[in-house]
């Protein structure tokens, strides 16, 4: 939270209402209003949430600045108290020693060449994802096709990270649970100045979620207990890691936390992102019809490989298109320790930043016509005009995402196998509504009726 007044003057932003500050105008439409007040006071922009002050930094240089030259001075903060009610100490909610020695442990479980020989993996879920949907398919009833990423997603995490797998009706378990935890935290992020004693409504139901989705955390970490021998990945990385000086094996509370840190933040987001592609492919026939004819070059019918991947380059430009328009985390948070400066302003020590990408990705300076999909931005040339701190959907810096590179490969797994199958047509009278729980989603999913090619 902000403190001094004489500094925070420097910082431009609107007066808002008395008390409330601008939380009527965020809660009517959050992402409508932080692009506004982006493209109007500048890229560090001022507000007032009720008694706090906030800072949204969208800036290309300023980002940079707090992300890398001088990530020293940010923390997570505590506008992340209440998403640490869930991760607890996990990777995503960590900071200092004990964030460095989890991430540096953790890291080669997402290296990119142990992730492309799963491709296999991926494209089997996604084969068995897709005859469930024949029943309806043969009916001529809709598919949501965000809906439907879930479970591929759920189950792709598990398998490569945890080397298990969970039924159909324990993800519908899990999905369900999560859906009541993603709500609750999103209010706990944003009322983060209300003091955790005072009573929230809700609460109580986002306590029992959490604990659903504890006992699935527990049971695959007990499974695995029972036949601890190294299989290499995420899970085994965990348990048979020792402290250099002690030697002594990694908490039980430590190695729930990464589990639980790494299934929450990994699924959703990889979910959402494929569901926004699916709902801008339906909009711009023109790309799905270029989408196609890479797919059927390249391809021909074959499930893809990981050599294909490569050769996939507008699928890859597809995707990232869609996460510049909808970065499924479109924003995340960090708190200053000392004051500092930020192009020609000053900003006070303890200040609270809300860093979005998803207003970055809408600047006009950076973005021509920032509101139309256009793939080919992602083409060398054009990517070589901006500044490469304009495009974040995965963050920057240290605290980079590190299932980058998973999701990446998954989502083009994903939009391959499961495009050059079907023709997806979006059902009449669909009306998108952006929905916003943490993870920016399509309200109403994305009804799809699919025809076999
Ligand atoms: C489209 C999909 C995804 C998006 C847009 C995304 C976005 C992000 C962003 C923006 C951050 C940085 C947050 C910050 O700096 O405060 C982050 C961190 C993180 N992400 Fe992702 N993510 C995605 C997929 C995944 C997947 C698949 C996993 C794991 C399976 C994952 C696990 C994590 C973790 C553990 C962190 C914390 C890393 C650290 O602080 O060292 N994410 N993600």
């Amino acid at each position: 939270m902000a403190a001094h007044p004489s500094r925070e003057a420097v910082i431009p932003g609107p007066r808002g209402y008395p008390l409330v500050g601008v939380i009527p105008w965020l809660a009517r439409d959050p992402f409508g209003y932080l692009v506004g007040a982006a493209r109007n006071y500048g890229g560090l922009v001022r507000l007032r949430l009720g008694p706090a002050t906030v800072y949204l930094v969208s800036d290309p240089a300023d980002v940079r600045h707090i992300l890398v030259d001088n990530h020293v001075n940010y923390w997570k903060g505590p506008i992340l108290r209440g998403i640490k009610l869930i991760i607890g100490d996990g990777l995503f909610g960590s900071d200092g020693q004990l964030w460095q020695q989890q991430r540096r442990l953790m890291s080669p479980a997402f290296h990119r060449r142990r992730l492309t020989e799963m491709v296999g993996v991926m494209t089997d879920v996604v084969e068995a994802a897709a005859v469930r949907w024949n029943d309806r398919i043969a009916r001529k009833t809709p598919v949501d096709l965000l809906e439907e990423m879930a479970p591929i997603n759920i189950e792709i995490v598990l398998r490569t990270l945890f080397g298990t797998s969970i039924d159909y009706c324990e993800i519908g378990k899990l999905r369900a649970a999560s859906d009541i935890i993603f709500h609750h935290s999103e209010k706990l992020v944003f009322s983060f100045f209300v003091p955790m004693r005072v009573p929230r409504p809700g609460h109580r139901r986002f306590l029992a979620a959490l604990s659903v989705v504890d006992e699935i955390v527990e049971r695959i970490i007990a499974e695995r207990r029972k036949d601890p021998a190294d299989r290499g990945d995420l899970l085994s990385m965990l348990l048979l890691a020792r402290d250099e000086g002690s030697g002594t094996a990694m908490d039980d509370r430590q190695v729930r936390d990464e589990v639980m840190s790494i299934l929450m933040a990994g699924y959703e987001s990889t979910a959402a992102a494929l569901g926004w592609t699916w709902y801008l492919l339906s909009q711009h026939p023109d790309a799905d019809v270029r989408l196609q004819t890479e797919l059927d070059s390249v391809l021909g019918g074959r499930v893809p490989s990981s050599q294909d991947l490569p050769r996939l380059i507008f699928t890859r430009q597809v995707i990232s298109e869609s996460l510049r328009l909808y970065p499924p985390f479109p924003t995340f948070f960090r708190t200053s320790h000392g004051s500092d400066r930020l192009g020609p302003h000053n900003l006070p020590p303890g200040a609270a930043l809300i860093i979005s990408p998803y207003v970055t990705h809408r600047l006009p300076a950076h973005w021509p016509n920032p509101d139309v999909f256009d793939p080919t931005r992602f083409d060398p040339d054009h990517t070589a005009e901006r500044a490469s701190e304009a495009y974040y959907p995965f963050g920057l810096g240290q605290r980079l995402c590190i299932g980058a590179n998973l999701s990446l490969l998954e989502q083009q797994v994903v939009v391959a196998t499961v495009a050059q199958r079907f023709d997806r047509e979006l059902v009449s009278g669909y009306v998108l509504e952006p929905n916003y729980d943490i993870a920016l989603r399509p309200r109403n999913g994305v009804p799809m009726m699919l025809t076999p090619r």
